[in-house]
């Protein structure tokens, strides 16, 4: 029986996953491919660190060549992560004709279109799956499942950490920096949680989504983002006041062929589906035309799950091996890129001001709004922090992003308006 031959690039905690998965579901794999898989080498920083898996000591070796220019090799599953050396060894590994398999949605999002033209030219496959939600197979049901339809857009809490703080914040009152340190604790957020609460990793994995979506090619700078940091308990308990929850979700819309993608904090309703996905979970909301809303749920991390995504993907490769297929995937963008202007990107918005408590004032106010044409779907008015001001908390029907900068830029030059508190948008009703 024919064999394929494996170097796998790291052993945290996805690749000894991996391996676990390997070893334990070998008959099942054996049983649906009708070949072995063998990990032959594994790529390790130190060679002498204690392993959670049961691996033969010479597979392991701190040299990348002896994987990626290793001619028994068939396949390179690269766990390891990091942007511009893993994607020079990938490289070579596509020019030696090697097959890849890839978690890393960091290196995807930048170098992605770049990696899947080399491997098609070396007619190979790269298969990405576990880098977007982990254990969820989205980007396998948006290129295989959803295939024949037209998505339209797609929501996504896509990271774990966020919506982990966000439940906390949200479901005990704590404030983010306890939650942040929470999070820390329990080892869900880095000692650095730049990139998962600037929005950064969510930024990242909507690129991939998007692209595939739409069939465009749109970059990590197409995203517009921005993080947690500056969510308050106020902002939840007016948020939850007027029937919403706020969470870090990822949006990518398209419209007449035009794109738009997010990473914002944003408030949906509470008994909208994302709505209800809490802690450390993973979920993506996707309508398409003709199949209309469908929800993808589970975890986005963890070491089994993304596992689980990198070694079916690693299957997928050998069945393309063994039936003559590979480097076939269409990967050329349908559409060119086109993106949204100010004026074609429309939301709600909820929107907190500081205000003087005084006659005229909330006329002031919404006469800016009239100007702009911005109307009004809630509203409420309560007593400010000080003396004489008032707090004004807002909700508009559907705006475009022209519309809410001009409203804000006036709104901030208006002598009664102390204080722009916060604005976030909006999704998830019509
Ligand atoms: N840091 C990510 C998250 C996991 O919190 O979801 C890896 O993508």
């Amino acid at each position: 029986m024919e064999k394929i031959h494996v170097g796998l690039c790291g052993l945290g905690t996805v690749g000894t996953g991996v391996v676990k998965i390997l070893q334990d579901h070998k008959e099942h794999i054996k049983h649906k491919l009708g070949c072995e898989i063998e990990i032959t080498k594994v790529l390790v920083n130190n060679m002498e660190k204690k392993r959670d898996v049961v691996i033969k000591r010479d597979w392991l070796t701190s040299d990348p060549a002896e994987l990626v220019d290793d001619e028994a090799i068939d396949v390179i599953i690269e766990v390891m992560g990091g942007i511009e050396d893993t994607n020079k060894l990938l490289e070579r590994a596509l020019e030696n004709k090697k097959h890849i398999v890839t978690a890393n949605k960091d290196l995807m999002a930048v170098h992605g279109q770049k990696l899947l033209r080399l491997a098609k030219k070396n007619n190979c496959d790269i298969l990405y799956d576990a880098s977007v939600a982990g254990g969820i197979p989205i980007l396998r049901s948006l290129s295989d499942g959803l295939a024949s339809d037209h998505i339209q857009k797609i929501m996504g809490i896509v990271n774990g950490t966020t919506n982990y703080m966000m439940t906390k914040m949200a479901d005990e009152g704590l404030a983010y920096e306890e939650v942040l340190k929470e999070a820390q604790d329990l080892g869900f957020a880095e000692a650095d949680p730049t990139a998962d609460v600037d929005g950064l990793d969510a930024a990242r994995k909507m690129t991939l989504l998007a692209n595939l979506a739409f069939k465009m090619e749109l970059h990590l700078e197409d995203v517009d983002v921005s993080g947690i940091r500056n969510i308050t308990q106020e902002d939840i308990s007016f948020a939850d006041s007027l029937g919403y929850t706020i969470k870090l979700i990822g949006i990518a819309s398209m419209n007449h062929g035009k794109a738009e993608v997010t990473v914002e904090p944003t408030l949906l309703p509470k008994d909208h589906p994302l709505a209800l996905v809490k802690n450390e979970f993973n979920a993506v909301y996707v309508y398409g035309e003709a199949v209309g809303e469908t929800m993808f749920y589970g975890p986005g991390a963890g070491s089994l799950p993304t596992a689980t995504a990198v070694v079916s993907d690693l299957m997928e490769v050998v069945k393309n091996i063994r039936l003559g297929i590979s480097g076939s995937a269409h990967i050329d963008p349908q559409f060119d890129r086109q993106l949204k202007e100010d004026k074609e990107k429309y939301s709600r918005h909820f929107i907190r001001l500081d205000v003087d408590d005084q006659a005229g004032a909330f006329q002031e106010i919404t006469n800016i709004f009239s100007e702009h044409e911005v109307s009004f779907a809630k509203i409420l008015q309560l007593p400010g922090d000080q003396e004489k001001t008032a707090e004004i908390v807002m909700v508009t029907h559907k705006i475009s992003r022209e519309q809410l900068l001009m409203s804000m830029a006036k709104l901030e030059g208006l002598g009664v308006v102390k204080r722009l508190i916060s604005h976030y948008r909006v999704d998830g009703e019509e």
